[in-house]
């Protein structure tokens, strides 16, 4: 079912009072934060515990791309933070997927936790056009996101991140106990920035989406609050 908990907050700040000012905003009203790389390589772990101290969930967005040995690595370390979901690269390959799974697992056995989610980013929503031939890329986009979806499963991912005009083709190669993380979310009133391909709160959910991370369209408006609600009734409707 989609609730306000289906909503990731993207906390695209710098610095511990701007993220702690939003977090005590947030709080309550949306499920998941999502902390990227700006904000964990500018005050790292302990954003986690400022995250999960407001009873939200941390969802980790290192997108983590290396050798399957030192991504394994990683993944230990966050599931160890208590993250509760976190990003890898499908491009890193099959080996570096399970790799990613495999260790999630064994570390929450050890500590005797729920294993986080791990999702993979399939094609970053920035590549388009001839920015994708320059890396190789040379089946056309749709193509190449059915085959990273369907790598991730074949690894054992909980799920991917895609832009919300390709949900409906992944969903197609997909099991359905993957979840959908969408970004590019873009709600009717709101402006639409650098985010090319873009679908309404509404739009997403309707193709498949389960996870919906919006930031800007909350951190931009004149009344985050209401922002958030208006996003909550439009797609619990
Ligand atoms: O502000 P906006 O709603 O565009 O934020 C979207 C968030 O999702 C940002 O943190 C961005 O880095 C992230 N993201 C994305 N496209 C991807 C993966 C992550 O926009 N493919």
């Amino acid at each position: 079912m989609v609730t306000r908990d289906s909503i990731i907050f993207a906390l695209d700040v710098g610095d511990l009072g701007s993220a702690v000012r939003w977090l005590d905003i947030i709080k309550g009203r949306v499920g998941y934060c999502k902390v990227g790389a700006e904000l964990f390589v500018s005050i790292g772990p302990r954003i986690v515990q400022e995250v999960k101290g407001r009873g939200l969930k941390c969802f980790l967005d290192l997108k983590f791309h290396d050798i399957p040995n030192t991504v394994s690595g990683a993944v230990r370390s966050a599931t160890r933070l208590g993250v509760d979901m976190m990003t890898v690269h499908v491009l890193g390959g099959l080996n570096m997927l399970s790799a990613a799974v495999e260790s999630s697992r064994e570390e929450a056995r050890t500590l005797g936790v729920d294993p986080p989610l791990v999702v993979g980013v399939t094609v970053l929503t920035s590549l388009a056009g001839p920015e994708l031939m320059q890396v190789g890329l040379t089946r056309s986009l749709e193509e190449h996101v059915g085959i990273m979806a369907g790598l991730a499963a074949k690894a054992g991912l909980d799920g991917i991140v895609c832009s919300p005009k390709d949900i409906r083709h992944v969903r197609s190669v997909l099991p359905s106990s993957c979840i959908v993380v969408t970004p590019g979310i873009r709600p009717a009133w709101s402006a639409r920035g650098d985010q090319a391909r873009v679908a309404t709160p509404r739009g997403a959910i309707d193709a498949g989406a389960d996870l919906l991370v919006i930031g800007r369209p909350i951190r931009d408006a004149p009344d985050p609050v209401k922002a958030i609600e208006a996003i909550v009734s439009e797609i619990e409707a």
